[in-house]
């Protein structure tokens, strides 16, 4: 074993001050980390008051038996009457909630008051169906304005809903219905991916045959698509539309089950992961409002994630409604009909906050610099990132090409797990840097430590840790105490260990580095894959990288990389010379023990629905072995292409 825990390599000097302007008119100044340090039980107390809550909580946090906690104890509150009818009630009835935009190219607007109407006569639908309280809802919808609805449609009744991406398969969904014993499945007819219509009840109508626990599948008409029918079967507009637009909202206890969202681990069953309601909504109300300087009557904010996500589940649906936020809700895919098309939506509606994923920034590098070039883009004030770490030099071409120079990147690191932003920079505080996420936001407490579980000195790297319980933290694996105490609360004592590498620079600022299952052991050096991609993509002529570290006789890994050109650089990237550039530039920029052993220039990376790029299948090919798991990839032939670029390596799936 090293002495290191994982090595420290990349060094950044670049820094981007907070504008003035933003920063003399931000939500939230540099003595709010103070404030929370002082008194941080205080200080989410005070955050909880953004809600409106029916009954007053007793104690703020219950942590007398961890890792199992209870925020806002005796607390309750509706989360739908918070996102919807108290702005009603304040006379926001009129302001846009959602700006929606079909993949077609149709819309629809809903304000708060059109909000209020849909979702009560959802919930009283769901009501008549046989939807009580604690009854679990499952929600396999497209990008259209019936899945927010029916979210708010359950949390408003206190039904606890399952949003399960509408990519994921007829297996996925019904093992993700079966653990929750759900009873109604809302679905539509499909939507539209890529130009097309995309079937989502053949797969609700697969999964449902061996899902004893499902009454009725309720089905939203998008597409006009044929259908099979059958008796459990509803239609949306037969059965929502002629409900009472009224209905009275009851509240609920700040420890409701709000909602499960499904992650899969990388091995055996997804884990429905638990969220609650009154901590929950105070941490993405917060977090929404400080991360993205939320200026809810004049911005306008974009999320591109899926709301089968949880970035969706946070950042479009409730932390955005809790802070009668104006949303872009987009139905389809950045590049249809052309590659322009997110660039146009921002332009249109004068998206002032953009959200979106390392993955769709490097696929924009990609593409070219000359097509959002085209756009006005002048509107945007703010654009953040989440996912993945953001390579120092994606985070550059997006503050450039993007946000004109002008625009503060916030970097958020969360999880499913954790329900909120939870390390990001401050917008009108932080001095950006980029590629890292930075500082812990106030009220959270987190640490970097090594193997024993002491935190590593500036210029060290390890694991990331969570030294204090958060309000929007999971309450447990629905149904699997035990796993969720094992998986999250074991390695380390008294410590959530959240399964990722990292570091804290000379400054004492943290970097994410990847998963610590993704790190590389080459020569006794513990090398984050994160750190060697970075530095690939500095690289001028090289939009995106993956590596991984292959079995090797003599250093024990090596490091095999993948590359994908930048659009110009794609006619000379085949050549030998080419390669050796790339090694040379990596040597350069980290040191010799972290240039790759090989390089393979392939035309695209296997990657999650989510976006992730799994690594995991990119060592089998490297190690010349037969495949794993490839279920959860979006498109499973990019293996082959890959695999054909390693002459001696065949899929075997
Ligand atoms: C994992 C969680 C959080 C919402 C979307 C993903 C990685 C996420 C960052 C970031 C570096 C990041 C981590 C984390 N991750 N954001 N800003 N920098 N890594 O949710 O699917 O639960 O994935 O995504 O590895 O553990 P998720």
């Amino acid at each position: 074993m090293s002495q290191e825990t994982l090595s420290n390599l990349l060094k950044e000097n670049r820094r981007f001050a907070p504008p003035q302007e933003l920063a003399a008119a931000a939500n939230v100044k540099a003595d709010a980390y103070d404030e929370a340090a002082a008194d941080r039980l205080g200080f989410w107390a005070r955050q909880a008051e953004r809600l409106s809550w029916a009954k007053p909580w007793e104690q703020v946090l219950d942590w007398s038996n961890p890792p199992f906690a209870k925020w806002f104890v005796g607390g309750e509150l509706n989360a739908a009457y918070n996102c919807v009818d108290r702005h009603v009630e304040a006379g926001l009835g009129d302001r846009v909630a959602y700006h929606w935009e079909g993949e077609p190219g149709d819309t629809r607007t809903l304000t708060y008051a059109d909000l209020q109407r849909e979702v009560n006569k959802a919930a009283n639908a769901l009501l008549e169906l046989g939807v009580r309280k604690g009854d679990r809802v499952a929600i396999y919808l497209p990008m259209i304005p019936e899945l927010p609805i029916s979210m708010l449609a359950c949390a408003r009744i206190g039904a606890t809903h399952s949003v399960v991406f509408g990519g994921f398969s007829a297996d996925a969904l019904r093992t993700r219905i079966d653990d929750a014993q759900a009873k109604v499945v809302i679905t539509a007819d499909g939507g539209y991916r890529r130009g097309k219509p995309s079937a989502l009840k053949a797969t609700v109508d697969e999964a449902v045959k061996d899902t004893p626990s499902v009454e009725k599948v309720l089905v939203v008409r998008r597409t006009g698509e044929e259908v099979a029918w059958h008796e459990r079967d509803l239609w949306w507009h037969e059965a929502v539309d002629r409900q009472s637009d009224r209905h009275e909202a009851r509240p609920h206890d700040a420890e409701h089950p709000l909602f499960i969202l499904y992650t899969s681990g990388t091995t055996g069953k997804p884990k429905g992961i638990l969220h609650t309601t009154g901590g929950y909504l105070t941490q993405v109300a917060y977090t929404h409002w400080a991360v993205f300087d939320l200026k809810p009557e004049s911005d306008v904010y974009w999320c591109s994630a899926d709301i089968g996500w949880v970035t969706g589940h946070s950042y479009i649906v409730y932390g955005p409604l809790a802070n009668a936020a104006t949303s872009v809700l987009y139905e389809g895919t950045p590049d249809t009909p052309h590659r322009g098309r997110w660039w146009e939506i921002i332009a249109k509606y004068k998206v002032t906050i953009f959200y979106t994923a390392p993955t769709a920034i490097r696929t924009f590098m990609k593409w070219g610099e000359d097509i959002p070039a085209k756009y006005d883009l002048s509107s945007l004030r703010i654009i953040g990132s989440v996912g993945e770490p953001i390579n120092p030099e994606a985070y550059v071409w997006y503050r450039h090409h993007i946000g004109a120079d002008r625009c503060p990147v916030v970097d958020t690191w969360w999880q499913t797990e954790t329900g909120a932003i939870m390390i990001s920079p401050l917008p009108g505080v932080t001095e950006g840097k980029p590629g890292a996420a930075m500082h812990p936001l106030p009220g959270v407490v987190a640490d970097v430590v090594d193997d024993t579980g002491t935190p590593v000195p500036n210029g060290g790297g390890g694991f990331l840790v969570l030294k204090e319980p958060w309000p929007a933290m999971l309450r447990t694996i629905w149904g699997d105490d035990e796993r969720y105490v094992k998986t999250y609360w074991s390695r380390f004592e008294g410590m959530y260990f959240a399964g990722d590498g990292a570091k804290r620079d000379e400054d004492g600022d943290i970097w994410l580095l990847g998963r610590v299952d993704d790190v590389m052991l080459v020569s006794g050096h513990n090398i984050s894959t994160t750190e060697v991609e970075s530095a690939l993509v500095s690289h001028p002529k090289v939009a995106e990288a993956a590596v991984t570290g292959a079995t090797d006789p003599v250093t024990g890994q090596a490091i095999v990389a993948f590359v994908i050109p930048r659009g110009a650089a794609e006619t000379e990237a085949e050549g030998e010379e080419f390669v050796k550039e790339l090694r040379d530039h990596v040597a350069k920029t980290l040191g010799p023990i972290a240039k790759p052993r090989q390089i393979l220039v392939v035309p695209e990376l296997p990657k999650t629905r989510s976006g992730k790029i799994m690594r995991r299948l990119l060592r089998d090919v490297a190690e010349h072995r037969s495949l794993g798991d490839v279920t959860t990839l979006t498109d499973s032939s990019v293996m082959d292409l890959i695999a054909a670029k390693l002459p001696s390596a065949k899929p075997e799936d």
